[in-house]
């Protein structure tokens, strides 16, 4: 599927909405809730069976979503704000909460995200974040941008999750 080119529309989540998705270890679709499949602009059979990076936007950084993968394979939820490129090329913001689902054995059967409306002020702090990222992965490459992210949260004397959850408050 052609990827839509990115505009400057963006669509705002209600608050108290909750924008569910559920994926297959490696990251395809099986499931969304009908106000995930609505602000994605897709239609479900458009969505379903396909990788969830259909909805990547391209002012993410590669290395939260490095996080996000590290985190969830060992078997570890992770919170992040993301922003997503709907099918008509506009964007919208939601702060994620990514968690494995495991079968009886303890195996990772697939994951779950779980999103709501960000805050604020946890946009306006992480948009500046992901645009200095993004500018190092560019200039260097994902280990740059890492290790910025490193440097930031030592800044901000705390851990990732720390910062990220104090944003959100
Ligand atoms: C449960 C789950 C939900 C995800 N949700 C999103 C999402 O909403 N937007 C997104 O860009 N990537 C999401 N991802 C990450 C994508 O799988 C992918 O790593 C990311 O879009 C980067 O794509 P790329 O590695 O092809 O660049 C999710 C992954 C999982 C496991």
């Amino acid at each position: 599927m052609k990827r839509p080119a990115p505009t400057n529309r963006e669509k705002v989540m209600k608050d108290g909405d909750f924008l569910v998705s559920k994926t297959d270890p490696k990251g395809i679709i099986t499931y969304g809730n009908e106000i995930f499949i609505e602000i994605s602009g897709y239609q479900e059979d458009e969505l379903l069976g396909t990788q969830h990076s259909i909805i990547r936007h391209p002012d993410m950084p590669k290395a939260v979503f490095k996080l996000l993968w590290d985190r969830v394979k060992n078997k570890k939820e992770i919170f992040a704000y993301v922003k997503n490129l709907a099918k008509d090329g506009s964007f919208y913001w939601v702060f994620a909460n990514i968690t494995p689902d495991f079968n009886l054995k303890g195996e990772i059967r697939g994951f779950y995200s779980v999103r709501r409306k960000p805050t604020k002020k946890g946009l306006d702090a992480i948009s500046d974040i992901y645009t200095k990222l993004l500018s190092a992965e560019k200039m260097s490459g994902v280990s740059e941008s890492e290790k910025l992210l490193g440097e930031i949260l030592k800044e901000l004397g705390g851990t990732y999750d720390e910062i990220i959850m104090s944003l959100q408050k």
